[in-house]
């Protein structure tokens, strides 16, 4: 059976952190995957996290299982976290396997609302947004976003573009921390997004793996929430990975809101067997850490510091390693990866610069130049930035 099964495509951004993990140099540093490391280069587990597990494992009775759509504690929790104030008649939440499950299982409901869907992917996007898309033999299109001449996003080009949205597409946004370009939309843009998408009738799917790393947890979701706030039907895929360091304990979460209170439950009776046909129920550790912290205090409170120290870092790095960028370079065009946001820039290496990187300084990236900022130290900034200038 197996004789003439083709090899799999590696997947571009676990082949960097495969080779990486595999060079033996000690002066190696790892940009690629997207994983927030602190200044020793661990990723820490949250004190939060921690504390939570700790409560957890005292007062846990019972590993039976929870209810198909997962825990309703986390899933209310995310819901009143992302939106603010819910419309609960019509608002339906599923537990998914990580942030890339609630892509998948949202794609997946879209689709049986929707049989010839269209689905539209900024240019660029996560490199995993077209590889599902195309496992699961779904039509997607790109619409213009980027502009490498000026390191931020060209809001005319993908509005242009959004204008060819027909009714019942499905256009995915990135909530906050744009991957792979941080570069982030405004106020007023979210705002002609939403103008866009009414007018359109086409449907946002905002993926929100990034929260709180941008400006700040309610600053990071008011764009997205001028969507959920005014469109009638409104589509969001939440990861508990980044925000809650929960990388390996695979937290996501669909949100959804229907046009009204049938739709919710039509939405929530088809998202419930989208799980019951992929995997039964959904894992519920990780789940409900977050739902412990989101629902105590005190707990909230630590993790909101915590991520509110990892983003400092970050933007701290950002500003430092665009004046390291401009001093080796000569370009002050590398200013603007201090206004980018989240862990990545892309700094439109080819591949040739990009192997050079790896070959030569032991500095590894994504093709096409992703850069993880989170993966820089004070320390290995100089030694990054000259590697840059070099290969450019
Ligand atoms: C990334 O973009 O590097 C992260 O989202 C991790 C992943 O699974 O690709």
């Amino acid at each position: 059976m197996f004789a003439h099964l083709p090899a799999a495509e590696p997947d571009k951004i676990l082949r960097v952190m495969a080779e990486f993990a595999a060079d033996p140099r000690d002066d190696k540093i790892d940009l690629g995957v997207g994983v927030y490391k602190a200044e020793d280069g661990t990723t820490p587990v949250l004190k939060a996290v921690h504390d939570s597990e700790a409560r957890i494992l005292e007062r846990q009775t019972t590993k039976g299982y929870t209810a198909l759509s997962g825990d309703p504690g986390f899933r209310n929790a995310v819901a009143e976290l992302v939106l603010g104030d819910v419309p609960q008649e019509r608002l339906a939440t599923l537990a998914t396997p990580g942030g890339t499950g609630a892509i998948r299982q949202a794609f997946e409901l879209a689709r049986k609302a929707q049989s010839d869907l269209t689905v539209w992917l900024s240019d660029p996007t996560w490199t995993n947004h077209e590889a599902i898309l195309d496992a699961m033999g779904i039509r997607w299109r790109r619409y213009r976003y980027y502009d490498p001449a000026t390191g931020r996003a060209d809001v005319p080009a993908m509005l242009e573009d959004l204008g060819e949205a027909a009714r019942d597409d499905l256009v995915l946004l990135h909530g906050c921390c744009h991957n792979p370009t941080g570069a982030d939309l405004t106020a007023a843009d979210w705002s002609a997004l939403g103008d866009l998408l009414e007018r359109r009738g086409a449907v946002p799917l905002v993926d929100l793996a990034y929260l709180g790393f941008a400006d700040g947890i309610e600053a990071d979701l008011a764009g997205l929430r001028q969507l959920s706030h005014r469109l009638p039907e409104f589509l969001l895929a939440f990861s508990g990975s980044k925000s809650f360091g929960l990388y390996r304990d695979r937290v996501g979460c669909v949100v959804a809101l229907g046009a009204g209170q049938q739709a919710a439950d039509a939405i929530s009776g088809t998202l419930a067997s989208l799980n019951r046909h992929s995997y039964a129920f959904p894992p519920d550790h990780g789940a409900r850490i977050v739902a412990t912290i989101l629902g105590d205090p005190g707990l909230r409170a630590s993790w909101t510091e915590e991520l509110s120290s990892m983003r400092t870092r970050i933007n701290t790095l950002r500003r430092s390693f665009a004046e390291a960028l401009t001093e080796a370079t000569g370009d002050p065009g590398w200013q603007v990866l201090a206004e980018q946001r989240g862990m990545f820039s892309l700094l439109g290496l080819g591949d040739d610069a990009v192997r050079q990187m790896r070959e030569e300084h032991a500095v590894y990236v994504v093709g096409g130049g992703r850069i993880n900022v989170a993966g820089l130290t004070p320390a290995s900034i100089p030694a990054a930035a000259r590697a840059i200038a070099d290969v450019l």
